[in-house]
C-alpha cells in the first residue's frame, strides 16, 4: 500500500467519497434552462432536452473555462455563452464553430456525470479515473417498495455533511433536544447501545429499548450512502404504525449540505389516502419544526467542532460511521496513487 497525505484524505473527505451516486436536488430544479450547482467538489451543470432527459457536465467550458451553466442547452449539448462551443452529455466538444477543424473539435476534456431520477430526485454519479461505470442504485425498501408512501424533504444546510451524518448517528438526542416534540417525549434518557452489522452497513441501536422513541439508526451502502431510522408514532398520527425516516447528505462546499430525508410509513388503500392528507395538512409542519432545531444545532458548530469532542459509549455509531467513511477514501486515494492518476 502506497501512503496517501492527510491532506490528501481530508479533502477527499470534504467532497465525499468517490464511485458512488449522491443525491443532488429535487427534479423539478432541473428544466431546460441551465443550473448551476456545486456538489462533492465540483460544479456542474444540469439540464434537460424537450423530450425531458436530464443531462449533468462539469459546469466549466473546454475551450477558457467560463461556466458552461451562461451558454444555452440545445438537447443533448450545451453550447457555450462566450464563442459557441457546442459540448455534449458525454464531454466532447462537438462544435467548435469559430475555429473548425481545430484540436478541440471531436475532444473530450469535459466529465459527464450520469444521471439517474429516482422518488422526485437527481442523483448523479461521481465517479473516480479508475471508475467510470456506475454501480446500480439500490434505495431501500421504503422508497422502492408499493407498500410504502413517502414525502421527500430537501434542504440545504450550512454546516459540514459530517455534522449532518453524525447528528442521524446519534439517537440520544431525540431525547434531548426534541423532547417537546409530539414523538420524541418517551423513554429513557440513559441507554446502552450496541453495533449489529447488516448485509449493506450496520445498525446502531438502543439495547432493551425499541418502538419508545428514536431508538436506533442504520447506514447502509447500496450503490450510494444512506441511512435510516424510524420513529414511533402515537395514534393521533393515523395509520402506518411507525414513522420511517430515510436520510441522505451531499457535500455542497466545505460548509454547507444537501438533505434529503425522505418521511415514510407502511400504508395502503384508504391508509394511504389518510397519511397523505394527514401529512399535508398537520404533520410536515411539526417534522420541519423537530428538524429545524437540528439545522440550528449545527449551524452554529464551529469548523473545527469535531476536532475538540470528548465522546462516550453514545457516541459509538458515529466513530464507526466515520471510521468506515475515511476507510473508503484511503482505499480510493491508495489505488489512485497505485495507478498513478488523479485524485479527483
Ligand atoms: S470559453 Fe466557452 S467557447 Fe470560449
Ligand atoms: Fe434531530
Amino acid at each position: 500500500m502506497s501512503a496517501v497525505s492527510e491532506t490528501a484524505i481530508e479533502t477527499l473527505l470534504g467532497n465525499g467519497a468517490r464511485n458512488q451516486w449522491y443525491m443532488i436536488c429535487p427534479s423539478h430544479f432541473v428544466t431546460e434552462k441551465p443550473l448551476s450547482l456545486r456538489r462533492c467538489g465540483y460544479r456542474m451543470v444540469f439540464w434537460r432536452d424537450n423530450a425531458g432527459a436530464a443531462f449533468a457536465l462539469e459546469d466549466r467550458c473546454p475551450h477558457r473555462g467560463v461556466p458552461l451553466s451562461c451558454g444555452i442547452a440545445m438537447g443533448d449539448r450545451i453550447s457555450c455563452g462566450y464563442h459557441g462551443v457546442q459540448v455534449d452529455s458525454r464531454g466532447v466538444a462537438v462544435r467548435v464553430p469559430g475555429a473548425p477543424g481545430s484540436k478541440l473539435e471531436g475532444s473530450r476534456h469535459t466529465k459527464a456525470f450520469p444521471l439517474r431520477e429516482r422518488n422526485g430526485l437527481i442523483f448523479a454519479y461521481v465517479g473516480d479515473e479508475l471508475h467510470a461505470e456506475p454501480p446500480a442504485l439500490e434505495l431501500p425498501e421504503e422508497l422502492t417498495s408499493p407498500e410504502f408512501s413517502s414525502f421527500p424533504c430537501y434542504a440545504e444546510w450550512n454546516g459540514d455533511y459530517r455534522y449532518v451524518i453524525d447528528n442521524v448517528m446519534d439517537p440520544m438526542h431525540g431525547t434531548f433536544l426534541h423532547k417537546q416534540s409530539h414523538s420524541m417525549s418517551f423513554g429513557d434518557a440513559k441507554a446502552t447501545f450496541r453495533i449489529r452489522e447488516t448485509p449493506t452497513g450496520f445498525v446502531f441501536e438502543k439495547e432493551g429499548q425499541r418502538n419508545v422513541n428514536f431508538d436506533w439508526t442504520e447506514y447502509g451502502h447500496s450503490g450510494a450512502f444512506w441511512l435510516r431510522l424510524e420513529i414511533p408514532y402515537p395514534k393521533t398520527g393515523g395509520p402506518g404504525g411507525n414513522f420511517h425516516i430515510v436520510g441522505m447528505m451531499t457535500p455542497i462546499g466545505p460548509n454547507a449540505t444537501a438533505i434529503v430525508f425522505w418521511r415514510c410509513r407502511k400504508v395502503s388503500d384508504w391508509q394511504r389516502d389518510t397519511w397523505r392528507f394527514l401529512y399535508k395538512n398537520r404533520l410536515e409542519a411539526r417534522h420541519w419544526h423537530v428538524l429545524e432545531q437540528d439545522r440550528l444545532m449545527l449551524e452554529q458548530c464551529d469548523a473545527d467542532a469535531n476536532g475538540r469532542e470528548n465522546l462516550y459509549a453514545h457516541d459509538m455509531g458515529l466513530v464507526r460511521l466515520r471510521r468506515v467513511l475515511r476507510n473508503q477514501v484511503v482505499e480510493q486515494l491508495t489505488a489512485l496513487a497505485e495507478a498513478g492518476r488523479h485524485v479527483a
